[in-house]
C-alpha cells in the first residue's frame, strides 16, 4: 500500500484554500460543471451544483456524459452482496482487492494504485498538489474543466491552449510554449467535450520536453470507449506522470462513485492533502467489489465499446446529412454544430424530453450530445427533425 507520510505539512491558509478547492470539487463532475438551460459554461456554486444535471422524470439524459446502462450483471451481483456486509468499514479487504485487480492488470505495482470516490476527487488534487501561484497550469480549450476552476481557487495561472485544428488533438508544443515552467500539464484523452485522441506520441513527448519537476497528468476517463493506447507505459517507466480513470462511464457506475489515480507513490502522496488519505482509505464498499468484478468482465465493456461506436457513427452521419457537422469522435459523446447559438436549441430539445449536453465558451454555437441506447439516439435524431426544421 502507498506510505502517504510524506504528505506536507500546510500552513493554516492554504489550508484553508485547499479544503474549499477539495470542498468544492466533491461536487465537480459533469453535475456541477452543467448550466442550466440557455446558458453555457460552468456554474462552480454550490447552489448550481445543486440543480446540476436535474431534468423532469423521464426526460433522456444526453447530457451528462454517463453510460445509458448499470454495471455489468457480475458488478451488480457483487455489489449486492457487498450491501449485506456494509455495517463494517471494510470487512472483506475490498479495497485492497481492487487494488491488486486493477495493479495486475495494468502491470504497475500495488503501491502505485490509490481508489477514489471518482476520479473528480484526484483531479482536483493533482491541481492543488502540483500548481501553485508560481507553477500554473496549462490544461486544452475545449476540455474538463475542473482543473481550471481549482487553479482558479488557489490563485495558480491557467492556460488554454486550443485544440489543434487538424485534428482536435491536445497541441502539446503549443501547451508547452504557452507555459514552460508549468506545475501541471493536463491532457484528457480522449478529450471530454470532443471524445478526440491526441497521439500517444505527442504525449510522450510532452512527458519528456516538460521539466522535469513537472508533472502530466493523463485523464484516461473514456479511455475504454476508444479502444486506444493507455498512457500507462510512462507509469511503468517511472515518469512524472499521473493517470486518472473512472467507473463513471462506460462502466455505468456514475453513481455509486469510484476512480482511481494511477502513479508512482510520491506523486500519490501529493494529492493527500488535507483529507486525501481518509478519502481513499473509506470508501462505499459496494462500489469498491462492483469495480473489481467489473474489471474482470472486459469481454462485456468491450462489448460496450462496439455498440457505442455503433451508435455513435449512426447519430454521426445523420447530422451531418442534415447540414450540422459533428468531430470525429472516439468516446460516448459528440460535439454538433448546429451554426446558431445552441443555447436556445437546448432548450428546445429538454422541452422535448431530451436533455442534450452543454457549450463551451468558446464554441458556443456547438453542444455535446452524450451517446445514449439506440432507442434514446433514434428518439433524439427524430426530435432534431422537429427541434431545427
Ligand atoms: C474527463 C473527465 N474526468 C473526470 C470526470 C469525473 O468523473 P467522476 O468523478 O464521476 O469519476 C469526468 C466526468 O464527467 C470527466 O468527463
Amino acid at each position: 500500500m502507498t506510505d502517504f507520510s510524506a504528505a506536507l505539512p500546510l500552513d493554516r491558509r492554504r489550508m484553508f484554500q485547499i479544503a474549499a478547492a477539495l470542498g468544492t470539487s466533491a461536487a465537480l463532475g459533469e453535475r456541477a460543471l452543467a448550466a442550466p438551460a440557455g446558458q453555457a459554461g460552468p456554474q462552480p456554486s454550490a447552489a448550481s451544483a445543486a440543480n446540476g444535471l436535474k431534468v423532469a422524470p423521464g426526460t433522456i439524459r444526453l447530457n451528462g456524459n454517463e453510460y445509458w446502462e448499470g454495471p455489468v450483471d457480475d458488478g451488480t451481483d457483487a455489489a449486492r452482496a457487498a450491501v449485506a456486509r456494509s455495517n463494517y468499514y471494510d470487512p472483506a479487504g475490498e479495497r485492497d482487492a481492487l487494488i491488486e485487480t486493477v495493479a495486475t492488470m495494468e502491470q504497475v505495482g500495488a503501491d502505485h494504485v490509490v481508489p477514489w470516490a471518482g476520479s473528480g476527487s484526484p483531479l482536483a488534487r493533482a491541481v492543488v498538489g502540483f500548481c501553485s501561484p508560481e507553477r500554473g497550469l496549462v490544461t486544452a480549450d475545449p476540455t474538463f474543466e475542473v482543473a481550471w476552476m481549482v487553479a482558479g481557487y488557489i490563485g495558480a495561472p491557467v492556460a488554454k491552449v486550443p485544440l489543434r485544428a487538424s485534428d482536435q488533438a491536445h497541441d502539446v508544443r503549443a501547451m508547452l510554449a504557452a507555459n514552460p515552467r508549468a506545475g501541471l500539464y493536463h491532457i484528457c484523452n480522449p478529450n471530454n467535450p470532443t471524445g478526440s485522441l491526441t497521439p500517444m506520441a505527442d504525449i510522450v513527448w510532452l512527458a519528456n520536453a516538460m521539466p522535469k519537476d513537472a508533472v502530466l497528468l493523463l485523464d484516461e476517463a473514456y479511455l475504454h470507449f476508444s479502444g486506444a493506447a493507455s498512457g500507462m507505459d510512462l507509469v511503468r517507466q517511472g515518469q512524472n506522470v499521473v493517470i486518472l480513470r473512472t467507473f463513471s462511464k462506460i462502466f455505468g457506475m456514475a453513481g455509486m462513485r469510484m476512480g482511481l489515480s494511477i502513479a508512482r507513490p510520491d506523486l500519490q502522496a501529493k494529492l493527500m492533502q488535507y483529507d486525501g488519505v481518509i478519502q481513499t482509505l473509506q470508501l462505499p464498499v459496494p462500489a469498491l467489489a462492483c469495480a473489481s468484478a467489473s474489471l474482470r468482465r472486459m469481454d462485456q465493456i468491450t462489448a460496450r465499446r462496439e455498440q457505442n461506436t455503433q451508435t455513435r457513427e449512426k447519430t454521426a452521419a445523420f447530422l451531418t446529412q442534415r447540414g450540422f457537422p459533428v468531430l470525429p469522435s472516439a468516446a460516448n459523446m459528440l460535439m454538433v454544430d448546429w451554426r446558431r447559438p445552441a443555447a436556445p436549441i437546448k432548450a428546445a430539445f429538454e422541452a422535448k424530453g431530451i436533455a442534450i449536453g452543454r457549450s463551451w465558451p468558446i464554441w458556443p454555437t456547438r453542444s455535446r450530445i452524450t451517446i445514449g441506447s439506440p432507442q434514446e439516439m433514434e428518439r433524439f435524431c427524430n426530435t432534431v427533425e422537429r427541434v431545427l426544421a
